[in-house]
């Protein structure tokens, strides 16, 4: 389905690949070099001049863990191979890293290296391979975050305890709590923060009407994204129902679901695959970007770089005068049913 999709529309793929090899804007990365050495961390700003070229544009976000000025200088300048272990491609903000049970994996620039969550699950303390986090960012401009710590990572740290087991998410089904005091109003101030206003109107919308307090996982779309959307007003309902799953699943539940796990979502036959390359974790191809930028018992909110899109109707491929730009989701496109 989706190689078929990529042949009816190569300028959607000629975008999908722009967005993938796209770099996070030099501007950032000049921000983010000042406010380093503004804030006392001059040798990680001369090593981000350094290596922002080879490094940081291989990605359009990151998440950059440095030690001070003090640790370079006990250290020297470390190996390009331990820069990277301190380097995530994915976006972590200080309370999506609270949230991470110990045990959780950070994917690195380190191929197939991962980082490992070691605090207790929502402690105030976050330490990520037993080395602390100084606090709140020193850097944060929504495409790249960075964190002081105590002490370069370990590249060799091995968590004792045996990875926690994680139920298999076959059963992605509706669930409702008895509560009917719930409320998106926390969910949409952390979307509006983040530049997500879009999705935090519609989660005001209510366009769910639930009665009592459900259980959700949203993938957010970034506002720059949905601007092509934003003058088809039929479409909302299918655009917002598509992008949230019946269930709650959190980034650690995430990575440790099998590849290619199909998951419903609450628009009625259209569902998620969610498959792994590399360290990306995608939803219907579309890379995670923003792991848990909300968690809660019953909501959890992950950035997604694109939109998800409906599968085109499949009479649509031998007629090629389609004129379908609002494709309706077809009974027997979506992945969904098979478990
Ligand atoms: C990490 O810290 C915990 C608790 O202090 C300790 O039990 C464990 O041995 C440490 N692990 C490593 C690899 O240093
Ligand atoms: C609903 O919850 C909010 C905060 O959690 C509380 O302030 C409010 O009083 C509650 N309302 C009812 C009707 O229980
Ligand atoms: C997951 O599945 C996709 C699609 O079939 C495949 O391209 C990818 O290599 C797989 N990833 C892993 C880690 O096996």
């Amino acid at each position: 389905m989706a190689a078929k999709q990529m042949l009816i529309f190569p300028v959607a793929l000629l975008l999908a690949i722009l967005s993938f090899t796209a770099a996070l804007p030099s501007e950032t990365i000049a921000n983010a070099a000042d406010t380093l050495s503004n804030s006392g961390y001059v040798a990680m700003s001369l090593t981000l001049n350094l290596v922002s070229g080879s490094l940081l544009s291989q990605t359009t976000s990151a998440t950059i863990f440095t030690p001070p000025d003090s640790i370079f200088a006990d250290s020297g300048q470390p190996p390009l191979s331990l820069l990277q272990l301190h380097i995530s491609p994915l976006l972590f903000s200080l309370s999506s890293l609270r949230s991470l049970p110990p045990g959780t994996r950070i994917p690195t620039m380190s191929s197939g290296n991962y980082l490992t969550v070691t605090q207790p699950a929502f402690s105030d303390q976050v330490s990520i391979n037993n080395v602390s986090i100084a606090g709140s960012p020193v850097f944060d401009d929504g495409s790249l975050i960075i964190f002081g710590i105590e002490n370069f990572f370990d590249p060799d740290f091995q968590i004792s305890d045996a990875p926690v087991q994680i139920d298999s998410f076959n059963d992605c089904q509706r669930s409702y709590g008895g509560d009917r005091n719930f409320s998106f109003h926390d969910a949409g101030n952390v979307l509006i923060s983040r530049g997500y206003s879009v999705m935090a109107s519609f989660l005001n919308l209510q366009l769910l009407g639930f009665i009592s307090k459900p259980s959700l996982t949203l993938f957010a779309p970034v506002d720059e994204v949905l601007v092509d959307y934003s003058d088809r007003f039929p479409d909302y309902p299918s655009l917002f129902l598509r992008h949230v799953l019946p269930c709650r699943i959190s980034w650690k539940e995430l990575a440790n679901i099998g590849n290619r796990t199909n998951l419903n979502t609450h628009l009625d036959g259209f569902g998620i695959s969610v498959t792994r390359s590399g360290v990306k974790l995608m939803v219907n191809g579309v890379p995670i970007a923003f792991p848990d930028m909300y968690y809660s018992d019953w909501l959890v909110i992950h950035g997604i770089s694109e939109a998800l899109s409906l599968p085109e109707p499949s009479e649509d491929v031998d007629d090629s005068d389609g004129d379908s730009s609002d494709a309706i989701p077809s009974s027997d496109a979506s992945t969904c049913t098979e478990f």
